[in-house]
C-alpha cells in the first residue's frame, strides 16, 4: 500500500488552498466562465489567460477585463508576461489592484510572437533577467508570486532547477513546471520524472504539468514527479468535471464515472450561458463554439453537431441544437 498523500492542502505563501489541483492558464480559453466551472467541480485554484504586461500598463480594456475576478472564483492567480522588469512589476501591481490573489509570471510560452520579444520561454535563456523580474514583482505586490516554466529552452540547456532556486531566493512562493523544453513546443511526452530534481532543490511548492488526461495520469504524475500538486490544461476541455473525478480517485482510489448524459447537457448549457453573460453577443456566441465543440467530442453525431454549430447565429439556435444533440444520445 502506498503511503504517498496525493491529495493535500496547498500553501502558497500566505494563501492556503483547499487542494493541490490547479486549472492551467490557456490563452483564449481559461476565461472567467471556464474558471468558474472548473472551480465548481473542485479545482483548488485557476489561473487566468496570460496577459501582456505592456497592454495592462497601457490600460488596454480587454487586458484589464482578463485580469478581473469575482468572489466565486476567489482566489484567482493572474498570469502576466513580459520582459521589461519595470513593466512586468507595474502590471503585477495593477493585477493585484483588480483582485489577483497570486501573480504568476509566464516563463514557458513557446510562441514565436512572445519569445521574439524576450518574454515567455525566452526568459529561461537569460537567468539574470529572470531573477530581476521576479525580484521586482515580489517587491511590487503584497500577494504571493509564482512562476511557470518549462524544463529549459532545449535539451542542451535544461536549467529549470537553477531558475526555480533563483525564484525561491528572490521571494517567489511557487513554481509550476511544464515538463517539456521550449523546442518541444507541445510534441513528445511530458517528462514528469525530470520534475523530481527541481522539487528536491527547493523548499517552495512545485507543481507538475503536462499531459495529465485522467485520474490515473494525475496520480502517476504526482508519484513520479514528487510534486506538491498538479496543473491540468487540455484534459479539462469539454469536461470540467475531470477535477471532481481526480479528487475522488486521489481520495478513494476508486473511479468515478463521467456525468450522465443529461448532466453533461446541463453542464454544457451552463457553460454556454456563462459565456453569453460574460461576453454578450456576438462575442459570447462565437467563443462558445469551440467550448461546445469540445463537449461534443466522442459523442454520437459530434461531427455533424460541430458543423451545424458553426452556422448558428442566435442563442435560441444554439440552445435548440444542444437539446437535439443531447436527446439523440439517449435514443
Ligand atoms: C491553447 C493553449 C493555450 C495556452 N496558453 C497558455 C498561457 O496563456 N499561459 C501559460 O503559461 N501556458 C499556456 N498554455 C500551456 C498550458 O498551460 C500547459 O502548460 C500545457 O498545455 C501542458 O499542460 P496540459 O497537457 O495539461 O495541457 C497553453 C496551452 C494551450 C494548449
Amino acid at each position: 500500500m502506498s503511503t504517498i498523500q496525493y491529495l493535500r492542502h496547498l500553501r502558497i505563501g500566505t494563501l492556503s488552498l483547499p487542494n493541490n489541483l490547479i486549472l492551467a492558464p490557456m490563452a483564449g480559453i481559461t476565461d472567467y466562465p471556464l474558471r468558474s466551472l472548473a472551480r465548481s467541480f473542485g479545482a483548488g485554484l485557476a489561473v487566468s489567460e496570460m496577459i501582456a504586461s505592456q497592454a495592462l500598463v497601457r490600460n488596454n480594456l480587454r487586458s484589464l477585463s482578463m485580469a478581473r475576478t469575482a468572489k466565486e472564483e476567489s482566489p484567482l492567480a493572474v498570469q502576466i508576461f513580459g520582459s521589461d522588469p519595470d513593466i512586468v512589476a507595474e502590471a503585477a501591481r495593477i493585477s493585484e489592484s483588480l483582485g489577483a490573489a497570486i501573480i504568476d509570471i509566464n516563463m514557458g510560452c513557446p510562441q514565436r510572437k512572445v519569445v521574439k520579444n524576450g518574454a515567455g520561454a525566452a526568459l529561461m535563456r537569460d537567468e539574470a533577467l529572470t531573477a530581476r523580474i521576479i525580484d521586482r514583482v515580489v517587491k511590487a505586490v503584497s500577494v504571493p508570486v509564482s512562476i511557470k516554466i518549462r524544463l529549459g529552452w532545449n535539451n542542451k540547456s535544461i536549467n529549470a532547477t537553477r531558475i526555480a532556486r533563483a525564484a525561491q531566493d528572490f521571494g517567489a512562493s511557487l513554481v509550476t513546471v511544464h515538463a517539456r523544453t521550449r523546442s518541444q513546443m507541445f510534441s513528445g511526452k511530458a517528462d514528469w520524472s525530470a520534475i523530481r530534481k527541481i522539487k528536491d532543490a527547493v523548499s517552495i511548492p512545485v507543481i507538475a504539468n503536462g499531459d495529465i488526461q485522467d485520474p490515473v495520469d494525475a496520480r502517476l504524475c504526482l508519484e513520479i514527479s514528487g510534486a506538491d500538486g498538479i496543473m491540468i490544461g487540455r484534459g479539462v476541455l469539454g469536461r470540467p468535471w475531470l477535477f471532481g473525478q481526480i479528487l475522488h480517485f486521489l481520495e478513494t482510489g476508486k473511479h468515478q464515472k463521467s456525468p450522465a448524459i443529461e448532466n453533461q447537457y446541463s453542464i454544457a448549457k451552463r457553460h454556454f450561458e456563462y459565456l453569453i453573460d460574460f461576453y454578450g453577443i456576438p462575442r459570447g456566441l462565437l467563443l462558445s463554439r469551440r467550448h461546445l465543440a469540445w463537449y461534443s467530442k466522442g459523442l454520437r453525431g459530434g461531427a455533424l453537431f460541430r458543423k451545424v454549430l458553426n452556422n448558428t447565429e442566435t442563442i435560441n439556435e444554439v440552445e435548440e441544437l444542444l437539446i437535439r444533440f443531447y436527446e439523440a444520445q439517449q435514443t
